[in-house]
């Protein structure tokens, strides 16, 4: 993999946040693949899962400190059939172990962060909090986006974004 990969994707599903789908500086990792058409008739054709490398975040295979920025969007549910969309075009959490694959994903994507470098995670909160989240994450982040249509206010869930800086030990205070 060359130098001029610094950007992560841990768990890139179809790269619908993408502008940019191959971005030359990405790379983009996932534990699938699924090809057009495996949504099912009518649902979203052109959606596939193709990584440049099938991947598990919990135990990926790069060097410590390598990307400069890093996105981690993980599945939020845990709840979903075989058949559902949802699980097709999000992935699933497995009901028994989230916690701990979604602690183990966090730290890998910060072992493979660089010093001063970048975490954005995102997170939905239909089914579980992000305070629970937030509370076996390790890191704190800087701030947070609260993305919440009219449909999702109604209903009462929302996507959240959140930014952290990998800020080395020896320059944060206390409060950090
Ligand atoms: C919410 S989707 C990502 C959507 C994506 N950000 C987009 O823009 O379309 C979550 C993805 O995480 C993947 N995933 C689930 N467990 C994983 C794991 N242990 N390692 C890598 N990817 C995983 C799923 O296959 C799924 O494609």
């Amino acid at each position: 993999m060359t130098d001029n990969k610094f950007i992560l994707d841990a768990c890139c599903g179809g790269r619908m946040m993408w502008m940019n789908k191959h971005h030359p500086n990405a790379v983009y990792i996932d534990i699938r693949e699924a090809k057009k058409g495996h949504i099912g008739k009518g649902f979203n054709p052109g959606h596939e899962i193709n990584p440049d490398f099938v991947m598990d975040f919990r135990k990926m295979s790069f060097p410590d400190k390598r990307f400069k920025l890093v996105i981690f969007d993980p599945p939020h549910l845990t709840t979903l059939s075989e058949s559902s969309i949802m699980r097709k075009k999000f992935g699933c959490l497995n009901a028994e172990t989230w916690q701990s694959d979604l602690e183990k994903g966090f730290k890998e994507c910060w072992r493979v962060l660089e010093d001063y470098g970048v975490l954005v995670f995102k997170w939905n909160d239909i089914e579980i909090s992000y305070k629970k989240v937030l509370s076996f994450i390790k890191e704190k982040p800087l701030f947070m986006n609260i993305t919440a249509g009219q449909k999702a206010l109604k209903d009462g869930h929302h996507s959240f974004w959140f930014c952290f800086m990998k800020i080395p030990k020896e320059v944060r205070n206390d409060e950090y």
